[in-house]
């Protein structure tokens, strides 16, 4: 029996596997709907004990056009056994028995890699609290390279929450992974970039600043990365306090930007980015939550071995 495609963390992806998916995915953007899983009866069960918008609708509605079916708990914290005491190693087991692939949300670092130790059939991260959000990084990039035709030499700035931010963590391994980038952190005090990062760049040789002036740093990249300032994973609510509103994009300093840059976002947003950004041609963030559906149509096929 081959090894099971789990998807976990960035890390695990190489310049191959990110052509093909890119390659992939956008001749699904194509067709839309369709492929080799018609007929077949394969089942995703979708596992998800945060809440969710596109990654969850995204995953499931990938499925659908897909020609493939879904099981799924609208909150598993609540609406699955996990309830009663349930451990997530035996949810895993019994769930594996049921569906062909499984995609999960947790709330805990670590818990996709936990769920992939056990399960007979692959798991794919979509989100393990503060740790990572492969799927969603692998979206970032596709849209990125949509936008540039390269993923050498780009220059971007990752800004807001980048203590408890999974997505720019998922973002930084992948970015890594090319010539040339720079990547420049704006963010609060209480919410700086953590050291395993930081020291991963520095392994790869990849160049990066840490940089408090939003304002100053606009005109100078290809790509501003706004996040939220996820308040639900703060202990001390003054820490909070203290970064939220920091860090906006809005009519004052947006112009700042290069025509050709684009501000990204993995949404959902509050305050960081005024509505009025949004009519502005450098406003991605739609575009890009709509390309997570194509990608992750592809990595489901990947996933399930149906790459040709
Ligand atoms: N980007 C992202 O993960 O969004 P959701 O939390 O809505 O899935």
């Amino acid at each position: 029996m081959g090894q099971i495609r789990h998807i976990i963390e960035s890390q695990q992806f190489d310049s191959g596997f990110l052509s093909a998916l890119f390659q992939h995915s956008q001749d699904l953007s194509r067709s839309g709907r369709g492929g080799p899983l018609g007929g077949t009866g394969t089942i995703m069960a979708s596992l998800f004990y945060e809440p969710s918008t596109r990654t969850r609708f995204s995953f499931e509605s990938a499925m659908y056009r897909l020609g493939g079916n879904v099981i799924t708990t609208e909150n598993a914290r609540e609406f699955s056994s996990f309830a009663k005491g349930e451990s997530l190693e035996d949810s895993i087991r019994i769930l594996s028995g049921y569906a062909d692939i499984i995609v999960m949300r947790h709330n805990e670092i670590g818990a996709a890699k936990r769920a992939a130790s056990i399960s007979s059939v692959p798991v794919l991260n979509a989100g393990d609290g503060a740790g990572q959000h492969p799927t969603q990084a692998l979206l970032d990039l596709y849209t990125l390279h949509q936008k540039f035709h390269r993923l050498d030499n780009l220059r971007v700035a990752m800004v807001g929450d980048l203590r408890y931010g999974r997505t720019v963590r998922s973002l930084a391994y992948l970015l890594a992974k090319f010539k040339g980038v720079h990547l420049v952190f704006v963010a609060p005090e209480v919410c700086q970039m953590h050291d395993d990062i930081l020291a991963y760049l520095d392994r790869q040789g990849v160049s990066y600043e840490n940089n408090t002036n939003l304002d100053a740093v606009l005109p100078q990249v290809d790509c501003v990365y706004m996040t939220r300032i996820q308040k639900e994973r703060f202990l001390d609510l003054n820490e909070y306090a203290e970064a939220a509103g920091k860090y906006r994009l809005s009519e004052e300093n947006v112009h700042r930007m290069a025509p050709e840059a684009i501000i990204m976002h993995p949404l959902p947003r509050v305050e960081e980015i005024a509505p009025e950004v949004d009519s502005d041609p450098r406003a991605f963030y739609f575009h890009q939550a709509q390309n997570g559906l194509w990608v992750r149509m592809a990595l489901i096929l990947y996933a399930l071995g149906k790459w040709d």
